[in-house]
């Protein structure tokens, strides 16, 4: 029979805190392409460079890896619901594991800021969904209190279970690559990512199995953009709303991360984030949510600057699927709805419209 991708529990079960008899709650997350992006690698002035797509995750972002860690051992630990806050990718990928676990979930999003594909997935997997008047770091707030005084289980990525999980990223960048890239760049939010990247790639130099860690790069939307601010923002604002964060949770992890690695922050406008979507989609077709454009964008900029001279391997993170927010991919530069034409039901029209000449 042919092999399975059995999820990243069980894939990298010698390397997790697991063992084969633990009650495992899995939608065979994991296994993403790591796709040459020859056209970014032109833009960018790199040798290579190489997109890990986790929108191909089950839920259609990188949120799983981690979900099937924390609702694991949530599970393990006799818990029946699980929370979480979240812009909405956290929220479906709770959503779909609880179903799984046989357990119910409780979301908590930033009223009226969470994209609608999202928002259906956690309608779809019967979620409890409180659109909670504030933001996604108010959610987090509540979230954290609820889990510390009534039965509900925290999902959220100060949960060190979620990191566990989401550090098999890097696991399979390597297994990939055969070693780690120069530079390894991602959207950067709550820095849970971030934090977890860091782990895998740290583990991955004690095992021997790289040689040097790749400098890390997190990439903020400007308005939300408390790491190159050097602290909180009160009212973050972006369109990117997977990453309208103003008060990161792992903050200590992410600094970690950058100084230990000799990385980086960025930030960029919402104008080069929508840029980057449409050039992904364009140019080397992987369709990704505004959001997980941060990360190309980011660097787009710092190779404008001169900063990626030189650099051989980069890897970018692409972590939430187009589908999750289309609403951008059907906007033209200046907002404007794009509709395609209307035409008659008859090849010589359609011809006519694509300024077809009949062959001779
Ligand atoms: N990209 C996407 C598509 C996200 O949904 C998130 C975070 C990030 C990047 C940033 O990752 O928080 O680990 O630094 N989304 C969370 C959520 C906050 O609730 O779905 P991070």
């Amino acid at each position: 029979m042919a092999h399975q991708w059995r999820g990243v529990i069980r894939e990298y079960i010698d390397r997790l805190p697991f063992e084969a008899s633990d009650p495992i709650v899995t939608l065979g997350e994991g296994g993403t392409p790591l796709l040459e992006a020859p056209a970014l690698a032109k833009l960018l002035d790199v040798g290579n460079v190489h997109l890990k797509f986790e929108g191909m995750n089950p839920t259609g972002s990188f949120k799983d890896r981690g979900m099937t860690t924390a609702v694991s051992k949530a599970k393990a630990r006799g818990a029946q619901a699980v929370i979480a806050a979240s812009t909405g990718n956290t929220s479906a990928s709770a959503a779909a594991y609880a179903v799984k676990a046989g357990m119910t979930s409780v979301v908590l999003v930033p009223a009226g800021k969470i994209s609608w594909g999202k928002l259906s997935q956690a309608v779809a997997h019967k979620a409890q969904i409180l659109q909670v008047k504030g933001n996604f770091d108010d959610c987090l707030r509540l979230a954290r209190e609820l889990s510390d005084n009534y039965p509900v289980f925290l999902v959220n990525s100060v949960n060190p279970d979620r990191l566990q999980g989401q550090k098999t990223a890097a696991f399979e960048v390597v297994d990939v690559l055969g070693q780690a890239p120069d530079l390894h760049a991602m959207p950067l939010g709550n820095a849970g990512n971030i934090s977890a990247y860091h782990l895998g790639y740290r583990e991955d130099l004690e095992l021997g199995r790289i040689k040097k860690l790749p400098r890390l790069f997190g990439i903020q939307a400007e308005g939300s953009a408390p790491f190159t601010k050097g602290g909180p923002v009160a009212k973050p604002e972006t369109i990117a709303t997977a990453i309208r964060i103003g008060n990161p949770a792992s903050w200590d992890l992410a600094q970690a991360a950058k100084t230990d690695t000799n990385g980086g922050f960025g930030a960029v406008s919402d104008k080069e984030i929508l840029w980057m979507h449409r050039f992904l989609s364009q140019e080397t077709g992987v369709f990704v949510e505004p959001s997980s454009a941060t990360g190309a964008a980011g660097l787009y900029k710092l190779s404008k600057q001169g900063e990626l001279k030189g650099l051989d391997q980069v890897v970018i993170t692409v972590t939430g699927h187009g589908l999750k927010d289309p609403d951008w991919a059907l906007k033209d530069d200046r907002g404007k709805k794009i509709k395609p034409r209307k035409v008659a039901a008859a090849a010589v029209a359609v011809a006519g419209l694509l300024g077809l000449e009949k062959n001779r």
